[in-house]
């Protein structure tokens, strides 16, 4: 019995972990892809809107914690930063940083 556990709980962390250490898990590109419609496809902007693409990861965070928290001024991020966790904040940041 605890062994069949055991066996199910390792095949669990060594399925879920590759998912985790993936900065482009279909999660992360799915809240990514909500970003878009005003920061360009891509996270290359078209406007007046900053790019996200190439970011820095931490400096990604940290905007965004800012937009959060309210200690960054904002017309509208800091409705879109409110739903979000600090672990999504990473994702993202890695993923947007990755894209080039
Ligand atoms: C409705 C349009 C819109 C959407 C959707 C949107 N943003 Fe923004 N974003 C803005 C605007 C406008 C600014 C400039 C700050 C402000 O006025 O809020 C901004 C600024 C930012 C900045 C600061 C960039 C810099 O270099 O100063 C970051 C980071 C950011 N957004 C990330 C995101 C992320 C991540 C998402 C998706 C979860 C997102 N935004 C969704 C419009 C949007």
């Amino acid at each position: 019995m605890y062994n069949k556990i055991t066996l199910a709980l390792a095949g669990f962390v060594g399925f879920a972990l590759p998912a985790i250490v993936c900065a482009a898990d279909v999660h992360t590109r799915t809240i990514a892809s909500t970003c878009m419609s005003c920061h360009g496809p891509g996270g290359r902007s078209l406007g007046a809107i900053p790019d996200l693409a190439a970011l820095n990861k931490d400096h990604f965070v940290k905007l965004m914690q800012e937009f959060k928290s309210g200690k960054r001024n904002s017309t509208i991020m800091k409705r879109h930063a409110s739903g979000y966790t600090d672990a999504e904040f990473e994702a993202m940041g890695a993923y947007f940083a990755s894209l080039k």
